[in-house]
């Protein structure tokens, strides 16, 4: 059978069939990890892990699931290549694809990322961009497929900053076939039309939901309006009082890293219906489905 997947930069490259394979075969991975069974599915492969931001997870998780594998991470920071002395990204893609049998990039820049994709004749996988973190959703989505069964019909609440994480979240959970709605204040809503439901109302969003997802209010290459992202977003937090309004099954999701007080309380973080731990290691998991199906 032809790939139909050669990149994911956007989370829009995956219809429902492929999302749900993928999602099925993370589930595998995650059964059979540590196994003598498990597979070798990147053995004699590479993969470019560039980041040109910080990364606990993304970077840990792709680095682990490479070399559980059977394959080669290779970790590049930006500022160790000659990137960072004005090599263009055009020539970096061009080279890494001499070298490598994929590409993962966190970049400060949604152009950038395009324009590698654009050049690479290898996967290019986005590591999170400004508008996007994809791999984010996958394992998110992953995470309501283990605790819920079928995604069809579910609903999640994103409540915060209309930021890559709810851009993801919208893009990949209409597409398994999930009601996305976004709570936003003004100034910080996502693309219309983009979620079931955009509102500015966290009290709107929640009610029913299955999930309701917080992130950071201040994200990478925001933090110069930092003060003024606090002030606009702080009736935004998720905490136990607008948990109530949600389904009485529903979970807390947080992408992390957290700012217990901020965006999320201590008290959901860490309380019973917290899926966050979960959700991080899903990271791992559905990004080696995710690198089977471009790079295996
Ligand atoms: N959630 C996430 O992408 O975390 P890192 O920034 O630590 O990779
Ligand atoms: N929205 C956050 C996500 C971090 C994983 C950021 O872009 O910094």
């Amino acid at each position: 059978m032809p790939r139909l997947t050669r990149q994911l930069i956007t989370g829009e490259e995956l219809d429902r069939r492929e999302l749900e394979a993928l999602l099925d075969r993370a589930l595998e991975l995650k059964a059979s990890r540590g196994d003598a069974s498990a597979p070798r599915s990147l053995a004699g492969r590479s993969v470019a892990l560039v980041f040109e931001r910080p990364s606990t997870r993304t970077r840990i998780s792709f680095e682990v699931g490479v070399a559980e594998l059977g394959g080669t991470p290779i970790v590049l920071r930006g500022d160790e290549m000659q990137l960072s002395r004005g090599e263009s990204i055009g020539d970096t893609a061009r080279m890494l694809s001499r070298y490598v049998h994929g590409i993962v990039i966190r970049s400060g820049s949604d152009e950038a990322v395009g324009e590698l994709a654009n050049v690479a004749e290898v996967p290019v996988v986005n590591g999170l961009t400004p508008l996007h973190h994809p791999c984010q959703a996958l394992a998110d989505l992953l995470t309501l497929r283990e605790r819920f069964g079928a995604l069809v019909g579910l609903k999640l609440a994103y409540v915060g900053d209309g930021n890559n994480v709810a851009r993801s979240l919208a893009i990949l959970g209409r597409t398994a076939g999930i009601e996305v709605r976004i709570a936003s204040p003004d100034g910080y809503r996502l693309d219309p039309g983009l979620a079931a439901l955009d509102t500015e109302d966290p009290k709107a969003a929640v009610a029913g939901a299955d999930a309701v997802y917080a992130d950071v209010w201040v994200s990478m290459g925001a933090e110069a309006d930092a003060e003024v992202r606090r002030v606009a977003l702080a009736p935004y937090q998720v905490n136990t009082e607008l948990l109530a309004g949600a389904a009485d099954r529903a979970i807390a999701l947080h992408c992390l890293p957290a700012h217990p007080g901020e965006e999320i309380t201590a008290e959901v973080l860490y309380g019973p219906r917290s899926a966050v731990w979960d959700q991080a290691e899903n990271r791992l998991h559905a990004q080696k489905a995710l690198l089977e199906l471009l790079v295996g």
